[in-house]
Order: structure tokens, then sequence, then C-alpha cells
């Protein structure tokens, strides 16, 4: 290890947290790009509280005693990342089911605009899920993808010259899965309102990895999930946020009893209960739930600022790897170089990636994440990852290609990458 990293590891104000998580094997480098968080040790206790005090001997009576409100404090947690109200975000279903309702919900609410604009660093499934939303919802309504020259980036011209009187919502993702890529939150927001569109931010990739300030922003409407940078554990429930006004001018296309302003009148006609509690639509999963939050309270007691700081510091340190050790192997950084345009990933291409990528799980112990068609994405979390790491990550993809590792591997690929 460098004098660099020890000198910075020696330095990280955010060193304790890296105990709060389970890190089983401390020589298995888990730089996953970030599609799952690790374990926080406070899961494990909360989760065994909940299902043998609460689940156990509670019962149904547990629904009075704070299950029922779950998805709202949370919300007020991730809200606090997110830079909004304590009342506009509920912790709800996942992410593909949240930005379905908020996208048919904002097309109802303007039918005189006919297009969405989104652009190609756009995670797919959620260009999937609009696409579906404009099919169901008929008429002439269309999407407009602003293409990427360089597959990294999209600058704010393009997407200005995309957006007009016709666009109801502009819907991006604020970190690109793949380049890690970055928008100006407040450019490109006040750049869908001058032509009086709706912002639809898809935060994933940033939550719990940056400080946000959507409100400051006047974002309209944001989704995200809860198992990267949060570390609510596989398949942790997402949220949404919607801008106050617009809460009671939206409605749930998902008309579901728990967004019912009376659920346990059971009445037959479906009346919207009032701001965010809408967006909800059946029963919270209150053990999901009870696993993201400690995730939450971890974040929150680093505070973000000093996150995004240990974030950049740990991308600058893998980016200057790369410059000495990798660039002369074949590797080409495929994510922005200038780290206020860049998220807590960096992708590195490599005509070979997806072999290297074997051989870095296979035996040398790293594990990243292959993004096709040629990307090895590394992802840092601040709250866990040491700049010691990062370090022998450069020395082992330098390995996997000096040694010829990866020769030993076949080229196909499976299902799940
Ligand atoms: C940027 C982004 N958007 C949306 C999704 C889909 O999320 P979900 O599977 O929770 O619906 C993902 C999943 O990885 C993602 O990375």
């Amino acid at each position: 290890v460098s004098e660099r990293a020890r000198a910075l590891d020696a330095a990280d104000p955010l060193a304790r947290f890296r105990g709060e998580f389970v890190v089983g094997d401390p020589d298995l480098l888990y730089l996953d790009g970030n599609s799952l968080g690790r374990l926080p040790r406070r899961a494990i206790a909360r989760l065994g509280r909940l299902i043998e005090a609460e689940w156990g001997e509670r019962l149904i009576r547990g629904w009075g005693e704070g299950w029922m409100e779950a998805p709202r404090r949370l919300g007020t947690k991730v809200a606090r990342l997110l830079g909004v109200g304590a009342d506009d975000v509920l912790v709800a279903d996942s992410t593909s089911v949240n930005l379905f309702k908020l996208v048919v919900a904002a097309l109802r609410a303007r039918p005189e605009r006919r297009t969405v604009v989104t652009d190609a660093l756009m995670f797919p499934s959620d260009l999937y899920v609009i696409q579906g939303a404009l099919d169901l919802l008929g008429g002439d309504r269309r999407l407009v993808v602003v293409p990427s020259a360089d597959g990294l980036t999209v600058p704010t011209g393009a997407l200005a010259a995309a957006v007009d009187r016709d666009t109801a919502l502009v819907a991006l993702c604020h970190t690109a899965f793949k380049s890690s890529f970055v928008y100006d939150l407040d450019e490109v927001t006040a750049l869908a309102h001058r032509s009086g569109a709706w912002m639809l931010w898809d935060v994933c990739h940033s939550v719990g990895a940056m400080p946000l300030a959507l409100a400051a922003a006047e974002a309209d409407l944001a989704v995200g999930c809860g198992y990267k940078y949060l570390n609510g554990g596989p398949g942790a429930p997402a949220f949404l946020y919607v801008r106050p006004e617009l809460q009671d001018r939206l409605r749930n296309p998902i008309q579901g009893w728990l967004g019912h302003g009376a659920p346990f009148d059971f009445d037959s006609a479906y009346v919207p209960a009032p701001g965010i509690q809408r967006f909800l639509a059946g029963t919270p999963p209150v053990l999901s739930l009870a696993a993201l939050e400690p995730g939450l309270d971890l974040l929150l007691e680093a505070g973000l600022d000093r996150i995004r700081a240990k974030s950049v510091a740990l991308t600058e340190l893998l980016i200057a790897g790369w410059e000495a050790e990798l660039a002369p192997l074949g590797y080409a950084l495929s994510s922005p170089r200038g780290s206020a345009r860049r998220g807590s990933h960096v992708s590195l291409g490599h005509a070979e990636g997806w072999r290297i990528n074997r051989a870095l799980l296979e035996e040398l112990r790293l594990i990243g994440d292959f993004r096709a068609p040629d990307n090895i994405r590394l992802g840092v979390a601040p709250l866990y990852t040491t700049f010691a790491e990062v370090d022998e990550a450069v020395a082992r993809l330098a390995r996997a290609v000096r040694d010829r590792l990866y020769e030993k591997y076949p080229a196909e690929r499976p299902t799940i990458t």
C-alpha cells in the first residue's frame, strides 16, 4: 500500500464507520459499483428485535405501534439526504414502480403537453417504464431520447435543444449508472422549467453518496432506491419525492387502499389522502423497511459533506492509479475526469473487460461489476471503503492484464452481470 493511501486512511474522519458494517473477509475487495451496499451491523440487531419482539409478540398489534407509519417515518430521514421537506418523501415499492406512479401522474396532470425528454445515459429500466406509461396513456405522446456523443456525458445544450413547450416532463438520472456522469441539478431543473416542463430526477446512484438539494433546485419529482449507498439490503424499498405544491394536484395511478384518505373506513369510493400519503399503494414491507433504517441513520451520522469529500478523494486516488498503472495496460477511463461531474463510481473500459472481470472475481478477490459492452465499474462507498483498498484494487486490475490471467476465461456472458 502506498504512502499516499496510508496517510489518507490515517486522516480519514469517517474511518470509524467501517466497523459499523460486516466485513467478513478484509482481503476481499468490495468495490461493487454500487449495486448492493454492505450489511450494517445494526440492521442485524434491529431485524432480530423486530422479528422476535414485534412480529413474534405483538403480532397484529404492531400495525398500531409504528409499522404503519414506517414509510413516512423513514421518508423523513431520506428527505434529509435529498435536501427536501420531511413530509415530502415516502419509502415504498421499487424504483420502477415509483417511477411509473409519478410519470403517469405527471402526464395525466398535463394532457396538453405530449413529450417526455430523457437521454441515452438513462437506466434502461427507466426507459421501459416511461415508454410503458406513454403507451398506456396513448394519444400522440412520445419519448424523446437525447443522444450522448461520447457515451459518457450529455451537454446541457443538447438537452436544452430537445425541451420545448410540448414537453410535459424531463426525466433523467442524476448520476449515470454506467459512466458516473453527474448532471448539474440546478441548471438542468431550471432548463426544464424555462419551457414549463416538470423535472423528475432518478437519484439511485447519487443518494447517500453526495449531498442533494432537490428543494433548493425546485425539482418537481424524484425516485431512488434503498439498496445501493443507503445499504438497505437486497431488494430494499425505494422512495419517491413530490414537490409539496404538486402533491394534491397529482393522482397516484395505483389507487390502493393505503393511499386512500380513510383506508379503514373501507368505503367503496377511492378518495386520495392529502399530501404525499396518496402515493402509497399497498401494505408496507415492514421487515425490509426496518432493515433500511440503520443504513439511513449511519449516513446521517456521518454527514453528507464528509461523505462526498471522501468519495471524491477515493475516486481521485483510483484515477491516479489508472493513469500511472492501468492506462498503459489498455484500460480506458470511461468516466468524467473532473470530480465535480463524477459520482461515486469509476468505469474503466477494456477490450477484454468481461474476461478481466471474471479473473478479478474468481482469483483476484475483487468484486466490481461489469456493464456491457466493456465497462468494469468500481464503486466506492465512503462509509466503509478504505484508500488502501483502492490502492490494492489498482494493483489487482494491473495483474489481471499483465499476467494475462483473463485469458483462461470464456468470452460468453451469463444472464445476470
Ligand atoms: C439508476 C437506476 N434506476 C432504476 C433502477 C431500477 O430500480 P428497481 O429495481 O428498484 O426498480 C436501478 C436499479 O439498479 C437503477 O440503477
